[in-house]
């Protein structure tokens, strides 16, 4: 018997206005910018999943890692009952963690693909036919209301895609995070470490060219639901690893002087030659830092593990004054 509940609390028309606003505020400012979210259509989502498979993209190996490792001291250390993942995708990484995990009653994932999150859930109850699932049609950078289960609770954000963030931003996610914990109640997050500069450029910037064509679909995510007019191949893709902020920027880079028009917006968009919108940042982080920013949204730091390699890090906290 299978547990199966979906709650949306996205529509397609708040997706729409969304990306109308985010585009025109974004294209209109110097320098010009387009939030990292709107790669990831089906085509941007298959060219992510491709990306985690380069050999120069160490992240996800190296989460994988961690996870494999470390599920029993998580499920031991935080004897969870109910399990949150924000920006679920496809859950496959999570699948350590649900199998380590006896006493877990309900998977809560998060996500702002519905297609994401049934097929999840669709492939995670054909294994644990007991598990409830209640999956959450939302953006996870906003207030959720998370459904009535069993604690305690474990809230996971993996991937490193707290790097996607501004530090302002940040800290306004992780204080929305520490609302929604309990006294008991833990957080395991994803951060890529601080490195090498070369090493990181490779894993934007990689020989195939596949993140150069996750970075420019935004452009074609753009062109089909704005009726815009970009050419991607008028763009360049840029990786360049900021050592002030550390982190990674990803532009798109004008090969030369242009005037995109946007339909629905009913504008026209002038690019001088080698003009560049930043389409995302990805932080890298140090011990420190993730201490720090944890505490300063009211939440302590108790583990923190690095693959063999010391290339990224999960760290569990708890809500400040609790227990693990
Ligand atoms: C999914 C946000 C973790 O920043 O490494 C991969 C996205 N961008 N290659 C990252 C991404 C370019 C990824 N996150």
């Amino acid at each position: 018997m299978s547990d199966f509940q979906l709650t949306r609390t996205l529509d397609e028309r708040t997706a729409e206005t969304a990306l109308r606003t985010d585009v025109l505020e974004g294209l209109t400012r110097t320098p010009k910018v387009l939030p990292p979210k709107w790669f990831y259509d089906a085509r941007g989502s298959e060219l992510f999943e491709e990306i985690t498979r380069l050999p120069e993209y160490y992240p996800t190996r190296a989460e994988r890692e961690i996870l494999q490792g470390r599920a029993g001291e998580i499920a031991a250390a935080t004897g969870a009952r109910t399990l949150v993942e924000l920006g679920s995708g496809s859950s496959e990484k999570t699948r350590h963690l649900i199998e380590a995990m006896p006493g877990l009653d309900t998977y809560v994932p998060v996500d702002v693909s519905e297609s994401a999150l049934t097929g999840a859930a669709e492939a995670l109850l054909a294994d644990h036919p007991r598990l409830r699932v209640h999956a959450l049609l939302a953006d996870f950078t906003k207030a959720l209301q998370l459904p009535d289960s069993p604690g305690p609770r474990l809230v996971v954000f993996l991937g490193g895609t707290i790097g996607n963030l501004l530090p302002p931003e940040r800290a306004e996610f992780l204080a929305s995070v520490r609302a929604m914990l309990s006294p008991g109640d833990a957080l395991l997050m994803g951060t890529d470490l601080v490195k090498e500069e070369s090493v990181l450029v490779a894993a934007y910037d990689d020989a195939q060219g596949v993140t150069a064509a996750f970075n420019k679909n935004v452009l074609a995510v753009v062109d089909r639901e704005l009726g815009g007019d970009f050419h991607a191949a008028d763009f360049a893709h840029v990786a360049v690893w900021n050592r002030e902020h550390e982190w990674i920027e990803m532009r798109l880079r004008a090969r030369s002087e242009a005037r995109v028009k946007i339909r629905a917006l009913d504008l026209v968009v002038p690019f001088a030659a080698g003009e560049e919108i930043l389409t995302e940042i990805s932080a890298k982080f140090r011990e420190d830092g993730v201490r720090r920013e944890l505490a300063a949204a009211g939440m302590e730091l108790t583990h923190w593990w690095t693959d063999s390699a010391g290339r990224f890090a999960l760290s569990l906290s708890v809500a400040e004054g609790g227990v693990v």
